[in-house]
């Protein structure tokens, strides 16, 4: 039974606390900084998370929020969900080369008038020593590799490795999560099946004992897989390395921490309490809400 308001009341003596609409916040994930943003916020009584995986990797590790896996559905699917599901904000911390997540991150935000804010750790810098060849993408990074047979190790994921087929004259030590299966069909691979963060003493070593003469890499920023850069210019190696895309024009800030400040300034310092009155919510603090001033609707 409810009273006009709408607010749950059982009738007699037992009054009800109103019901609160807590603020639910998709993370796009799939990086180090959603994993730390869902920690952040795992267990705070005044936020609802949903964490949400593209479902590349077939064991993801597992997080302490709900966790959906798989795609929306482009930009419109996307905005689909976050009505559908009472997304009160997004934070898109995907991965800085995931581009088209982003863009419909953007879209469908806009669509919905659902407040945004995106992750966007800052690439790395070269640093005296680098010898590095930068270019515009991953596909570019095929002939920056010159038509010499070298031994390369490559560090881009499982995705686009198939553009390297385009050059089988080198002997490639790819690194992936996932198995490379048929993605990169070249006389010379050997794999490895590892999961950063990697050390610096271990990338070192890794790059001596299998005889590398380049790396490839995307220019992902961050600290989990940097040492690979420190090893290459530590052995003197060349680094080939992709430029992130651009991303959509949107409020970010740089790490996880940023993120959850932005959510308490923005969004979960604010929970809404369905109206008295009928027809529409007001806003109060969530510093409030636990010693809130609302007792149960009193009867008349
Ligand atoms: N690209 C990389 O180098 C890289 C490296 C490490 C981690 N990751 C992570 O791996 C995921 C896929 O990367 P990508 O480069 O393939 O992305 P992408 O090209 O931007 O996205 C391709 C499609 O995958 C789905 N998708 C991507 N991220 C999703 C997410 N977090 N939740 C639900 N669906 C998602 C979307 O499908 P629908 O259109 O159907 O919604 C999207 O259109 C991202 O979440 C990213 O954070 C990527």
């Amino acid at each position: 039974m409810t009273n006009a308001a709408g607010q749950g009341w059982t009738g007699d003596a037992t009054p009800r606390p109103p019901k609160i609409l807590i603020p639910k916040i998709l993370i796009l994930g799939g990086t180090t900084e959603a994993s730390a943003l869902a920690k952040k916020l795992a267990g705070r009584p005044e936020i609802d998370v949903v964490l949400s995986l593209a479902g590349r990797t077939a064991a993801p590790r597992p997080e302490p929020v709900a966790t959906r896996i798989g795609g929306f559905g482009g930009a419109e699917g996307l905005a689909r969900w976050i009505a559908g599901n009472g997304i009160t904000a997004v934070i898109d911390a995907t991965h800085p080369f995931a581009a088209r997540i982003s863009a419909n991150a953007a879209s469908a935000c806009r669509v919905g008038a659902v407040p945004l804010l995106a992750i966007r750790r800052p690439c790395w810098a070269r640093q005296t020593g680098d010898d590095w060849i930068e270019v515009e993408s991953v596909a570019a990074c095929v002939p920056a590799l010159g038509e010499v047979p070298k031994t390369v190790f490559l560090t881009i994921g499982r995705q686009e490795l198939s553009v390297f087929a385009a050059a089988p004259q080198h002997a490639y030590l790819v690194r992936t999560i996932e198995p490379v299966g048929d993605a990169l069909p070249v006389p010379r691979l050997t794999e490895l099946r590892a999961r950063g963060p990697f050390t610096l003493e271990d990338e070192m070593r890794l790059m001596r004992e299998a005889g590398i003469t380049v790396l490839v890499t995307k220019n992902s920023g961050g600290a989990a897989t940097y040492p690979k850069i420190e090893a290459a210019r530590r052995l003197g190696l060349p680094v080939v390395i992709a430029q992130p895309p651009v991303l959509p024009d949107v409020a970010s800030v740089s790490d996880a921490e940023g993120a959850a400040e932005w959510l308490v300034e923005h969004v979960a310092g604010r929970a809404r309490f369905p109206s008295r009155q009928g027809g529409g919510e007001r806003v109060v603090s969530a510093n409030t809400l636990s010693a809130s001033a609302e007792p149960g609707p009193s009867r008349r």
